[in-house]
């Protein structure tokens, strides 16, 4: 089965073509960081205006890349939710547009599923039952995936998500946004140990709370000043060291309360090289098994909705033409 999947929740406009859920055969992403880096942010109409002028373009070169038309496609899969209701409309219209105008069904797909389940691209993939850390620019959130379609959040942030902390945080230091890779390069010259940045709530909650880490960051700055050079890299690393170790300290502490043996890690934050290298050391030195998404699957694309939209259409979900975007859709 061909899926083509669609996604235009944020500020990627994105396209994919995936075999049965597993095989990607070609993963356009156009991104619009550039559009929202001098506001520091994305401003949510300037996105959908962006995905407007690329959403054909992205979808043509798709399925150019996979060799593919639209008759070889049997399904069209997007994001209905959740994420910036005037993005979500862009790619529902279309995918709408596009089923109407070839007959092919279309079913929408929860964004957030779509990272959970991007781990099925890799060949050695997990079956559930597995536990699922979200950690993106809006979500930090810890799910059981019981079974594709049965998911129960069992933590959350309690303020800021992950890529939110990262982003305020390269803000502060006046590095550009999105800050997570910048932060992430500037950590690897860096001593995680030089600034002893808090860690929130270690206790037995699966809560977490990154709020008061970065305020900890900015009281740092107004104390010392925007560091430079050597001390930059510290900061970064010691900020880096302190996010690395709640995420990855909660994630294994849910694996032995909840008893899981398969831990995944989603997510644009997963991308980030601390992270993904304590969560796999923490998780080994206690006979679990960790599963990392490549880098560039990690970070919104077509190929994981693709992957959502097969697996809700195996569960007997279709989209009809009533179906509205959802920006608070709640995958639990
Ligand atoms: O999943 P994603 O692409 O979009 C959302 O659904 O939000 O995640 C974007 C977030 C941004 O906050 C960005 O700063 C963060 O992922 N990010 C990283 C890294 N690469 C992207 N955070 C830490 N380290 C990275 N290497
Ligand atoms: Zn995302």
């Amino acid at each position: 089965m061909l899926v083509l999947g669609l996604e235009t929740s944020c500020d990627e406009t994105a396209a994919a073509v995936v075999e049965d859920g597993r095989r990607v055969l070609s993963d356009v992403v156009s991104t619009q960081v550039d559009i929202h880096r001098r506001w520091g942010g994305v401003v949510p109409e300037l996105a959908s205006r962006n995905h407007i002028v690329q959403v054909m373009p992205v979808v043509h070169e798709a399925l150019t890349r996979a060799d593919k038309t639209l008759d070889d496609i049997d399904l069209l899969a997007v994001t209905s939710g959740p994420g910036l209701i005037g993005a979500l409309l862009v790619g529902l219209q279309v995918a709408k547009g596009l089923s109407l105008a070839t007959g092919k069904p279309f079913v929408g797909a929860n964004h957030l599923e779509g990272h959970l389940l991007a781990i099925r691209l890799l060949e050695d993939a997990p079956a559930p039952p597995f536990l699922g850390l979200v950690v993106s620019g809006g979500h930090t959130s810890l799910y059981e995936v019981r079974d594709y379609g049965n998911y129960r959040l069992v933590g959350r942030t309690r303020d800021d998500a992950a890529g939110e902390a990262y982003d305020k945080t390269a803000r502060i230091l006046g590095l550009p946004y999105p800050g997570g890779q910048p932060i992430d390069e500037l950590a690897q010259k860096g001593d995680p140990e030089a600034i002893r940045f808090p860690r929130a709530l270690p206790g037995d909650n699966l809560d977490v709370s990154f709020s008061g880490l970065k305020t900890s960051v900015l009281h740092h700055v107004q104390k010392h000043g925007v560091p430079q050079g050597q001390a930059l890299h510290d900061l970064c690393a010691s900020f880096q060291e302190a996010v690395a170790d709640v995420l990855s300290k909660k994630l294994v502490a849910a694996a032995k309360k909840l008893g899981h043996t398969q831990l995944v890690l989603c997510g644009g934050v997963a991308a980030n090289s601390r992270l993904r290298a304590l969560c796999k050391q923490r998780a080994e030195e206690r006979g679990l098994r960790m599963f990392l998404p490549p880098v560039r699957l990690c970070t919104d694309n077509g190929a994981m909705i693709a992957v959502a939209g097969y697996e809700a259409w195996r569960r007997g979900l279709r989209g009809d033409f009533r179906l509205a975007a959802d920006p608070a859709w709640r995958m639990e």
